[in-house]
């Protein structure tokens, strides 16, 4: 092998920088010619490809966003779309791509190898933690932190107008974000798409909780199935039925996204990327490179997307004992 390419694709996560970074100077490393395709699937079948240097990557591993631009590609999906970006890649004369991005970038990565037989390595680049295969996903890490830093904002507003606020954290079928910013929180309730919530549970506990407390914090993942927190919010309201309770809705939104990638997640891209390199150079393919248990694992991209990673079951229960 002597040529690659890398791209992102999907949903932009902190830390898709960093783990470009490690693989064009990995490749280099190893006498590889590397190139970028700019807006993920897109950029292929457009065949916006451009060899990339060691010095195409300075200064970017600190930095948010991903500098290879990302997208989400409805013309991948068909056969045609798919034939035009082999076409390119072949022009190129490619023989191997890594792939940052989270279950669409690996359903479309499977597919492709399996209809063209490129050899593709995956990296999870993806805020929401939902791959198989690896503990932890790249920008998850900041993306808590993000969430945290906000959620901490709300509590000292929330308590000084002994106000009930119910937060809505992305995660769209996964609730890791809303977990963890929940229990570094202390957030009162989590909701998650995973764990069916039972709003009349909720509503006795807040009744409950205040006779010790003024202010209370819901976080809700945005995929749970109860609806978004503006919807969960008016349920409650209207359940507790108490006109001197204010209720307060607050969607964080597109920030959990962006921003500097913690210390965790620029380590965990830059692991992820030199190890998708190093597997592509042994003949690996049609998988993902994650981390677990402080060890690479390469697992089949059909297992990633495939198979459910399930939320830590201490977690949910440190939010039960921990919020009385
Ligand atoms: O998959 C990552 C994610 O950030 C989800 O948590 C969220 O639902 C989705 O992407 C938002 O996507 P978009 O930026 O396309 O609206």
């Amino acid at each position: 092998m002597k040529k690659i390419a890398v791209f992102t694709s999907g949903g932009d996560s902190p830390g898709m920088n960093a783990c470009i970074r490690a693989v064009v100077r990995t490749a280099i490393y190893k006498g590889l010619e590397v190139y970028g395709i700019y807006h993920g699937y897109e950029g292929m079948i457009a065949g916006d490809i451009k060899r990339l240097y060691t010095y195409s990557v300075s200064n970017i591993v600190q930095r948010g966003g991903t500098m290879l631009k990302s997208a989400r590609s409805e013309k991948f999906r068909t056969p045609e779309g798919r034939k035009k970006a082999f076409e390119n890649l072949k022009a190129h004369g490619i023989e191997g791509l890594v792939a940052i991005g989270g279950d669409g970038t690996f359903t479309g990565a499977k597919i492709f190898h399996e209809e063209f037989g490129i050899p593709m390595v995956g990296c999870p680049g993806t805020i929401d933690n939902d791959i198989y295969g690896t503990d932890y996903t790249i920008g998850f890490d900041t993306a808590v932190n993000t969430a945290l830093d906000a959620i901490d904002k709300i509590r000292d507003t929330a308590a000084a107008h002994d106000r009930i606020f119910f937060i809505e954290v992305m995660g769209r079928d996964a609730g890791f974000i809303a977990v963890e910013s929940g229990i570094g929180s202390g957030a009162e309730f989590v909701m998650v798409p995973e764990t069916k919530t039972d709003l009349d549970a909720v509503v006795k506990s807040l009744k409950n909780l205040r006779k010790t407390k003024t202010s209370s914090i819901i976080v809700v993942a945005e995929g749970d199935k109860e609806g978004g927190a503006a919807e969960i919010m008016t349920k409650v309201k209207s359940k507790i039925n108490d006109k001197n309770k204010e209720f307060k809705v607050t969607t964080l939104g597109h920030i959990q996204r962006g921003g500097n990638p913690t210390a965790r997640d620029r380590v965990l891209a830059s692991r992820c990327g030199m190890a998708a390199v190093e597997g592509l150079i042994a003949g690996k393919s049609n998988c993902m490179a994650g981390i677990m248990n402080q060890e690479v694992v390469y697992t089949p991209f059909g297992d990633c997307i495939g198979k459910t990673k399930p939320l830590i079951p201490d977690h949910l229960k440190l939010i039960e004992y921990l919020s009385i």
